[in-house]
């Protein structure tokens, strides 16, 4: 059967094996580029066995664009495998033979099904025209091409004038990007390229390394496990168009979804009325009531993990009335009757080694006690705090910051976005997997 991947400017076509391998542990004849700029085939030693990250580094146009020079080889020092993807701006700042050279890899100038399948893409610098592309789906060069049909881990370093980066048109982007899990890193206030000072200069080099390296050692940690995750806010009928709600967006549990999935979990995400679109790869249920959070929960008792974001009605109409209730004059009583506590009935019934999270949403100092004695009273692993008080972090924002309350430790983490929560979430998951 004819390949739909292109044949490459050399008329390699990528072989059957090269198309569906996993790039984890191989070897491989790289073409290396000598000092004099010549392109030479050499064949390397195979090594078998090696787990060798494969990192595919994105570089668009702007002055910025040679500290990415740097980032190559840091990359390459680590033992990484790093394929250069200029795009034609930045081809204009700084050479490919400069990236092939450092990478010893040449730059791919179509896009392959192998390099989809790489454990990372950064792109650094990201210029606010890429960064446009990236959240709109555009792909009109091999980077943005890449971008679109990498289904891994995404890690950008935004670098522009601060004007352009505080500009709603960006703001708007970077939003996007980061509610689908790109994570960004930087950029940092400091002196711009016009002379100028503000926000906007990518972080650097060593910073996004880090993180990277971070994020490639936890790639498969959750791998094998099955992960619940709750998100969003119930709603209970009063009648067939009222309801009582709960507020939340489904932010961070969404952003738990992808995260877990990105560490190679099989992830089943409970909605109840999500403001966002639920993540690539993970089985969504539909729980639109806080009885059908409690029936799909409880049918799916034995999995690994749960963390219950989503905010679930403690309450619900005693009486629903069927069609629309007519208005009158008169004042409109309701009964409430209490639901079912689903994370206490998970904690009563919890099977070995299973690791419960539940959520507590609560103002101030006072409420960080009452999350405490939350972590006995409904028999559960950790609780995420988030203090509603504030207006910049929790419901509908884009950021959050949390105190992670265990029974052995407690650990604060400072105002950053959900998916870089979800991230710290994840890590004390893991950790208490270890301990098991
Ligand atoms: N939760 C649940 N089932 C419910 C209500 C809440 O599983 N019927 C979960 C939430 O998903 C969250 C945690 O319990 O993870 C805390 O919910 P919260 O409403 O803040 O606390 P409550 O236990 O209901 O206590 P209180 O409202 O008295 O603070």
């Amino acid at each position: 059967m004819a390949s739909r991947w292109p044949v490459d400017n050399e008329g390699h076509q990528p072989d059957d094996d090269e198309q569906g391998r996993h790039h984890r542990c191989h070897s491989r004849t790289r073409a290396h580029v000598t000092e004099d700029g010549e392109q030479a085939a050499l064949l390397e030693p195979p090594r078998h066995n090696v787990s060798v990250p494969e990192i595919l580094l994105g570089v668009t146009g702007g002055i910025a664009a040679y500290k990415a020079c740097e980032l190559t080889r840091l990359f390459v020092k680590a033992g990484h495998e790093v394929t250069p993807i200029l795009t034609p701006e930045a081809e204009q700042f700084v050479t490919t033979k400069t990236f092939e050279a450092l990478a010893r890899r040449k730059m791919p100038r179509e896009l392959y099904p192998h390099l989809v399948e790489a454990d990372l893409l950064v792109v650094a610098p990201l210029s606010a025209n890429t960064l446009a592309k990236l959240a709109h789906g555009l792909a009109d060069n091999v980077l943005t091409q890449t971008a679109l049909a990498f289904g891994g881990r995404i890690v950008v370093a935004p670098a522009m004038n601060s004007r352009m980066w505080t500009n709603p048109a960006t703001q708007a982007n970077v939003e996007l990007l980061s509610e689908r899990g790109v994570e960004l890193v930087g950029p940092e206030p400091g002196e711009l390229a016009e002379g100028e000072h503000g926000l906007g200069r990518m972080s650097e080099p060593e910073t996004i390394f880090v993180r990277c390296e971070e994020l490639l050692a936890t790639a498969q940690e959750l791998r094998g496990k099955q992960v619940l995750v709750s998100a969003g806010g119930t709603r209970e009928p009063l009648d067939s168009v009222r309801f009582l709600g709960n507020r939340s967006s489904g932010r961070m549990g969404v952003a738990l979804a992808a995260e877990a999935r990105r560490r190679g979990a099989d992830v089943i995400l409970l909605a109840s009325n999500l403001a966002v679109s639920p993540p690539a790869g993970v089985e969504v249920v539909e729980t639109a009531t806080a009885a059908d959070v409690a029936r799909e929960a409880l049918a799916l008792r034995d999995v690994d993990v749960v963390l219950m974001a989503a905010a679930v009605a403690d309450y619900r109409p005693a009486e629903s009335v069927a069609g629309k209730r007519p208005k009158d004059r008169e004042a409109w009583a309701l009964r409430l009757e209490p639901t079912t506590d689903v994370l206490a009935e998970l904690a009563g019934r919890r099977r070995n080694g299973q690791i419960l999270v539940g959520f507590a949403a609560e103002h101030g100092e006072a409420g960080l006690e009452r999350a405490r004695a939350k972590l006995a009273a409904k028999g559960v692993d950790l609780v995420v705090f988030n203090d509603i008080s504030r207006a910049d972090v929790g419901f509908d924002a884009q950021d959050n910051e949390v105190v992670l309350v265990s029974a052995q430790e407690e650990r604060r983490v400072e105002k950053t976005s959900k998916t870089r929560v979800a991230s710290a979430i994840l890590d004390e998951v893991a950790r208490l997997l270890d301990r098991r």
